[in-house]
């Protein structure tokens, strides 16, 4: 039986719920691209709210960090991955939650004891030592010189606020080598494997701390490496889980992995995690914003790959490794095999587009760095205008050669050219840079619209909670605590379309962010933006912190028509809209 279903046994005989993973894209969270924790779906839940399923919950939830994409490369990156996690909302605590990681690694994955190590929180002014736990390992025969007590490694937020507390963290000796008595949590044979975190605290986001309304446990410990570890191998891309597409990657390209693992890997890596990213419900497809460049870089970085060890970048291989990882996956994850043909067109209609390109931007690459020693950024930005090099690949691609590019001057560029693309809206750039097409362009000035409306005729304490877009039609999630009645509704869309007939005028404004909050902007997430911003104001009704784009005047919009509006989770509401000729 492999790791997750070890799991998720182990967790349900002790009275634990599987639930479901969520989509790689948050539903609800905008702040974040990807769901980067097995946690952060669950976070009203660890704030307090009633979970359907009840208090003792497991599951293996899909993760992508793309904060160090570029280290993909080495034995132990992956931009995806997936985390084993089991909560406790109020339930259990630290007693139960150590006793069952401890059964779990010693007597499921019979890990000898002998091998394991762990730390505690060592105690600070405002929260002091962990002895529960110190004294709970102790118990289960963790002896004294194992247990490491730390104050800054044993606290776990995700990112700068939101639910967080003390934690402790169990670490696994990987070497042949014998096993020091003494646990030196410098020496990195020491890998760490689990994280239980004891979640009693909310931080916000001026920094205040104060208690949650119950104290939660949420664990989480990653497939990928402790699959490695416990088949005994070093380097992760050679456990189970990567044996069949490195093999399948050597035979396409008739080279071995040994000496090409880089390639290998970042191939291997990247294409599982474009077909995860364009098999989520949320329908992204490759483009310049987002999600979409982010899965655009991806692929066009495994196809640079590819083609660097010689595979014939024209032929089906992308579509061979995507087979492979889709029937490795799909009886976990059932979008896998809903959306099978969606993944396999995104990645053939992707790699025909960038293959059009590529070898001509390859020879003006060459061109132009010959005799350099840096990439100027007119060329960086040509190579990404012309020929579709991600910005990151054209870096990737000089740092190979030793070369540095200007990537201030091309971020320059970029902007003016945004800038230019937004002001001529009109259908001459459709498109643009901003990856952005004239419908979603309307649609997301009836996003703001919207917004507005629902505050006059339902009131001042909705606030926005997600949205999505497409060309068809708008989501929009706000925190709202009923049903929203036919005459609530009716008023909405009239007021919308009542501002859309005014032919208010849609204006931009950069401030700095104090005065953009003082002047009343609505943001939703105001920690995540610079210090100075920009602030998007429809004549007078609605004015919002945002990066844009938008229409000149609402009067381009159409008719406005609300679809649907339901529940989307517990306090909050789900509107589907959209725009009529
Ligand atoms: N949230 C913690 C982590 O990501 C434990 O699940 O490590």
């Amino acid at each position: 039986m492999n790791l997750k279903d070890l799991y998720i046994d182990f967790f349900v005989s002790k009275g634990h719920k599987r639930i479901p993973s969520a989509p790689v894209v948050p539903e609800n969270d905008p702040s974040v691209l990807f769901n980067t924790a097995g946690m952060q779906p669950l976070i009203p839940y660890l704030m307090g709210q009633v979970h359907p399923y009840g208090t003792r919950l497991c599951d293996y939830q899909k993760c992508i960090r793309t904060n160090d994409l570029d280290e993909v490369g080495d034995s132990t990156h992956h931009t995806f991955f997936e985390m084993l996690g089991n909560w406790s909302l109020g339930d259990y605590f630290k007693n139960e939650s150590i006793a069952w990681s401890f059964e779990f690694l010693t007597e499921v994955l019979h890990i000898p004891v002998e091998k394991l190590a762990v730390t505690v929180y060592a105690g600070s002014d405002a929260i002091p030592f962990d002895s529960e736990s110190y004294n709970k390992w102790r118990s289960l025969g963790i002896p004294e010189p194992r247990i490491a007590k730390t104050v800054e490694d044993n606290f776990w937020i995700a990112g700068e606020s939101g639910p967080c507390g003390s934690d402790t963290e169990i670490f696994y000796w990987r070497s042949e080598e014998d096993v020091p008595d003494i646990f030196d949590l410098e020496d990195n044979r020491w890998v760490e494997i689990w994280n239980n975190v004891f979640m009693e605290f909310y931080k916000d986001s001026e920094g205040k701390v104060t208690e949650l309304p119950k104290k939660n446990v949420d664990t989480g410990m990653g497939v990928e490496r402790t699959t490695a570890i416990l088949e005994g191998v070093h380097d992760n891309y050679a456990s189970s889980i990567w044996k069949d597409v490195i093999a399948l990657i050597s035979s396409i390209s008739g080279l071995p992995y040994e000496g090409n693992e880089k390639s290998m890997r970042i191939i291997a890596d990247h294409l599982r995690t474009a077909v995860f990213i364009s098999a989520d419900p949320a329908g992204i497809k490759p483009s310049n914003t987002d999600q979409g460049y982010i899965l655009r870089r991806l692929i066009r970085r495994a196809i640079r790959h590819a083609k660097r060890l010689g595979i014939d970048i024209n032929s089906d291989w992308e579509q061979q490794i995507a087979k492979i990882l889709l029937n490795q996956y799909k009886k976990y994850y059932k979008e896998l095999e809903d959306n099978e043909n969606v993944v396999l067109d995104v990645l053939k209609n992707e790699k025909e587009k960038f293959n059009r390109t590529l070898e001509k931007g390859l020879r003006e690459f060459e061109k132009a760095t010959r005799n350099k020693e840096s990439m100027d950024a007119t060329t960086a930005f040509h190579l990404y205008d012309t020929y579709g090099f991600p910005i990151e690949l054209t870096e990737e691609l000089a740092s190979e050669q030793g070369l540095k590019v200007d990537i201030e001057g091309f971020n320059e560029k970029f902007r003016e050219h945004q800038e230019l693309s937004r002001t001529s809206s009109q259908g001459k750039f459709k498109g643009g840079l901003s990856g952005n097409g004239e419908i979603e362009t309307k649609y997301h000035t009836a996003t703001h619209l919207l917004n507005a409306a629902l505050k006059q005729v339902v009131g001042l304490d909705v606030h926005q909670k997600g949205s999505n877009i497409t060309s068809e039609r708008m989501r929009f999630d706000f925190s709202c605590d009923h049903k929203l009645s036919e005459d609530e509704k009716q008023k909405t869309e009239d007021l919308v379309n009542e501002w859309i007939q005014l032919g208010l005028p849609v204006s931009v404004k950069e401030m700095p962010k104090n005065e953009a909050i003082q002047s009343g902007a609505e943001c939703m997430f105001i920690e995540k933006y610079p210090d100075i911003v920009t602030v998007y104001s429809i004549g007078d009704v609605s004015h919002e912190l945002c990066g844009g784009p938008h229409v000149n005047n609402t009067s381009e919009l159409g008719h406005f028509k609300i679809k649907k509006e339901e529940a989307s989770s517990a306090g909050v509401r789900r509107i589907k809209a959209v725009l009529e000729e």
